[in-house]
């Protein structure tokens, strides 16, 4: 016996996951873009029209993001040269998470690598503690959303709880919630809460609102309290009238709030905000901010700029067209007979197909006139709500819907899916 065996087994996992069809690595190359008003990725030699990013403003592609990368990157170097506490901290670091603890209302920000970092630390930091001798461990409930993301999951799944002490409330659904936290209030010393703010399958979001009332209710009821986390990744700098994603639609707040700045900001990397103590005590336990290595001072400048920017009339008015796009493709799809699996007003849209092979053949057409879309098929989506994730974004035309729109109703009329 030798790793041969074991590479064998890992052969044989990988022709497993391409047998089932869900394999992922082979993706497509962006080699460039055409950098027009409404930027379109260059694929292949072929110029594609991007109906599958998280780019939901366009930022990634404006001007003062890039300079202001460029200016940083020039001044101080391309990476930051050591983790935050060591010497890789730089001003530019300190401000932007100023910036984002302002945008969001709150006391303060820590920045990290990734939102998936983000998610890893905090929501191990605050249910466990990093040792025995922690005053933070011990007796935490842990209650998540159902459909949450799998930073969520795998944050969850490093505490290493007892089952019994993290459970699962239905999908979107604070009563659910409620159920729970009245089942287990004389057991645990406090609850915590976690849940994504848009899921990123459907486009759908959580009510904070009735969230917030449900955890407010029962905060008395456990010795340490109810805290709520959620991670709008996905909502932030994408909906809400000002950009600041799920909690301004449903108007109620996280207590401590998850972002990424490569969505909607345009750059790269993931961020907390909550009240100082919180933050305090995470910059002394969150490992991934710890021991691995922050952003670029270079990505810091161009998610900064990115804030100035949504926060400009510019942004507003960026903020303002990506809606108008959301309910233009709507209506539109709506007309030519297209069904949607949820009924959202985020700019992730999902068309509902509900067959797998109709879905795949709809998303290879489409890439062949020109359309990157996605395609989610069971066992990522039950059986029969097969669907095509569509997601806008404000950089995009109404010349580019309309022809989006055009491929879609001849290409869904061959495939009898309308
Ligand atoms: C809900 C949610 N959380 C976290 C992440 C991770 O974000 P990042 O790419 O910044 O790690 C994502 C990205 O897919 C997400 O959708």
């Amino acid at each position: 016996m030798s790793k041969a065996q074991f590479f064998s087994s890992l052969q044989k996992e990988v022709a497993r996951i391409d047998q089932a069809a869900i394999s992922k690595r082979f993706e497509h190359l962006i080699e460039d873009f055409n950098h027009d008003a409404s930027p379109k990725a260059i694929i292949d030699g072929q110029t594609i029209s991007i109906f599958n990013s998280n780019d939901y403003l366009g930022l990634r592609h404006h001007s003062a993001l890039k300079n202001s990368e460029h200016e940083a990157s020039s001044r101080l170097g391309t990476g930051p040269g050591a983790v935050r506490f060591i010497s890789g901290s730089f001003a530019i670091h300190r401000q932007l998470e100023q910036k984002l603890a302002k945008f969001h209302g709150r006391d303060d920000a820590m920045v990290f690598s990734s939102a998936f970092a983000t998610n890893l630390a905090v929501i191990f930091s605050l249910i466990k503690g990093q040792n025995k001798d922690s005053l933070v461990s011990g007796n935490t409930l842990v209650i998540s959303d159902e459909l949450n993301h799998r930073s969520i999951i795998d944050g969850v799944r490093l505490a290493n709880l007892d089952s019994e002490a993290k459970l699962i409330f239905k999908h979107l659904d604070s009563d659910s919630l409620a159920d729970i936290l009245s089942a287990n209030s004389d057991k645990f010393n406090r609850a915590v809460i976690i849940t994504d703010g848009v899921f990123s399958m459907l486009g759908e979001y959580q009510d904070l609102k009735a969230m917030r009332k449900v955890v407010d209710q029962y905060d008395e009821q456990f010795k340490e309290g109810v805290l709520l986390i959620v991670d709008d990744c996905h909502g932030i700098a994408a909906f809400g009238q000002t950009g600041r994603g799920t909690e301004e639609i449903s108007g109620a707040k996280a207590d401590v709030l998850v972002g990424t700045l490569g969505k909607g900001f345009g750059a790269d990397g993931g961020y907390v905000v909550a009240d100082q103590v919180v933050i305090d005590y995470l910059r002394e336990s969150a490992a991934t901010y710890i021991y691995s290595n922050s952003i670029s001072p270079g990505t810091a400048a161009a998610a900064s700029a990115s804030l100035d920017v949504i926060e400009s009339a510019e942004g507003q008015k960026m903020i303002k067209k990506l809606a108008e796009n959301v309910a233009n493709l709507k209506k539109q799809l709506s007309n030519k007979g297209f069904k949607f699996a949820a009924d959202s007003i985020h700019p992730i849209q999902a068309v509902l197909i509900g067959d797998t092979v109709k879905t795949q053949k709809l998303t290879k057409a489409m890439y062949e006139r020109g359309f990157l879309i996605t395609n989610i098929n069971y066992p990522v989506v039950p059986k029969g709500r097969d669907e095509i994730r569509v997601q806008l974004s404000a950089s995009h035309t109404k010349e580019d819907i309309a022809a989006f729109i055009e491929a879609m109703t001849e290409e869904g009329k061959k495939l009898e899916i309308i």
